[in-house]
């Protein structure tokens, strides 16, 4: 049923005073460490290298020791068909070059298929083009090498943005990287024409080691332009309401978007995702919006869902900002995105204790989630996890030192056999500067015991690795 312009305006109205204006805006920078590792050769010397390291305000050369440079013999990185040439840039490491094209999302009994079919479904059942078919297209097997644009300019990430440090993404070269989230192919699908899409794939990001951290994980982005008449279809004359103007920027609102084109566009996504988490959480489940910050996305926020006694963040969403649809040639539309991570969800709906399960290929695993309706309740039931093995550590750091080239380490040589490493203590000797960190290491197979002395060999590889590429010293 329409609504006439007066109910329109005065529905507008209403939902502004409910909303914050300036000032409240929450500027979070380095969002890129949460939920939120080729080809290249094992490292064979240590050696000095140049990184191009980004601050939010600074940009500096800096020389760091870092062995992951391919030898003089490797040149080349032979991805998904495609050959990169490395350079001083390259941080890929060969763990992470096994995990490339795994697609573990379309693999038919997988938990991460399981909970992407039940989105796609919701999407699916709820939007319909006039001809009656989805709305939404779907894009699942997009291959996760992209370059610096796509992962960073495209979506007006500044110059000197954290997330473009070395020291947090993969980089093959100079100008291509490993996606470091979907969000890197909304403009190219933007520029093909399409109004509607979702993408599911891989993405990486050098991490933490821990149950919910993972190098490699998975993402669903979702992306809906608009017309004015389509954003509009409920108003009796839409013809009569503003869609752009030529105004001033503020906490709710682009400048080129009308009040009235930022309000319906934030209803239609926030009903949107809603329905989408009682599709999924249930009916009953309490839910609240945070706002939020995104370099490709004005206003933005998080939404959160109660999850057993405590606020889960679920996904980030927000109106696309103009100039990213001027950029892709869609200016004559407005949008809304979203991103959510597959995992996290996933994790909470199946019981699900350690984001490491996800790779495991053991049948005691897979075998529970062999079901054809995706809605159907799945409750994961544990097998056989084995009692950890803690080994603790700590070591002279040299100057430079980068946690996440630590932890590059530990999974490129313990693997999947290094359940969390912990910083435990982390001081700076008050005579000689140095600095000193702690670990605890904890080893733990997901399907199989593991001896002390196999750990012992373990962690004794990973430490004379840890010294030989980043001069380290072990106390
Ligand atoms: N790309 C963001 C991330 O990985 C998530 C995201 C936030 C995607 C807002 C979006 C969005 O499309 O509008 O943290």
């Amino acid at each position: 049923m329409k609504m006439s312009m007066a109910q329109f305006s005065t529905n507008m109205a209403a939902s502004m005073s409910r909303l914050p204006f300036d000032g409240y805006f929450l500027y979070r920078l380095t969002r890129w460490k949460r939920i939120s590792q080729s080809a290249l050769c094992i490292p064979t010397c240590v050696y000095e290298r140049q990184f191009l390291q980004t601050s939010q305000n600074s940009q500096h050369l800096f020389t760091k020791k870092f062995s992951t440079k391919p030898s003089s013999e490797v040149k080349s990185l032979d991805i998904l068909g495609n050959t990169y040439i490395t350079d001083l840039s390259t941080n890929i490491t060969p763990k992470i070059l096994e995990m490339i094209g795994k697609n573990l999302h379309c693999k038919h009994n997988h938990p991460l298929n399981l909970i992407s079919r039940r989105i796609e479904n919701y999407f699916n059942n709820n939007f319909r083009n006039s001809w009656r078919a989805p709305m939404f297209s779907k894009f699942d097997r997009i291959s996760p090498v992209v370059t610096l644009t796509q992962n960073f300019d495209s979506l007006l990430v500044p110059p000197h943005h954290p997330s473009r440090d070395l020291s947090e993404s993969y980089y093959l070269n100079s100008t291509h990287m490993l996606r470091a989230h979907t969000s890197a192919h909304q403009s190219d699908l933007i520029k093909t024409g399409l109004d509607a899409f979702l993408v599911l794939g891989d993405v990486y990001r050098r991490d933490t080691v821990d149950a919910s951290h993972y190098p490699v994980f998975h993402q669903m982005e979702g992306v809906r332009l608009f017309s004015k008449q389509e954003l509009f279809s409920h108003v009796e004359d839409a013809s009569k309401v503003t869609f752009f103007e030529e105004g001033t920027r503020n906490s709710t609102k682009q400048e080129r978007h009308a009040v009235e084109t930022s309000l319906s566009l934030e209803q239609d996504l926030k009903k949107t995702l809603r329905n989408l988490a009682n599709h999924l959480f249930g009916e009953d489940v309490e839910m609240q919006w945070v706002d939020a910050y995104f370099p490709f996305t004005h206003p933005s926020w998080e939404l959160e869902i109660k999850y057993q006694g405590e606020w889960l963040e679920v996904l980030g969403c927000g109106i696309i900002e103009q100039e990213l649809l001027t950029a892709a040639g869609a200016d004559s539309k407005v949008g809304w995105a979203f991103g959510l991570g597959l995992e996290r969800l996933a994790m909470r709906l199946y019981s699900i204790p350690d984001i490491r399960l996800f790779w495991s290929e053991d049948s005691k695993f897979l075998n529970q989630f062999n079901v054809d309706e995706p809605d159907t309740k799945v409750t994961f039931k544990p097998f056989s996890k084995q009692s950890p093995c803690i080994n603790d550590v700590s070591f002279w750091v040299p100057e430079n030192f980068s946690e996440n080239d630590f932890y590059d380490i530990v999974r490129n040589v313990g693997g999947d056999l290094v359940e969390s490493v912990e910083l435990f203590d982390d001081f700076v000797h008050p005579k000689t500067q140095r600095r000193s960190k702690a670990y605890h290491m904890t080893y733990c197979h997901m399907e199989r015991s593991l001896t002390q002395s196999e750990v012992n060999d373990i962690h004794k590889n990973i430490m004379e690795e840890a010294i030989r590429q980043l001069g380290i010293q072990v106390r």
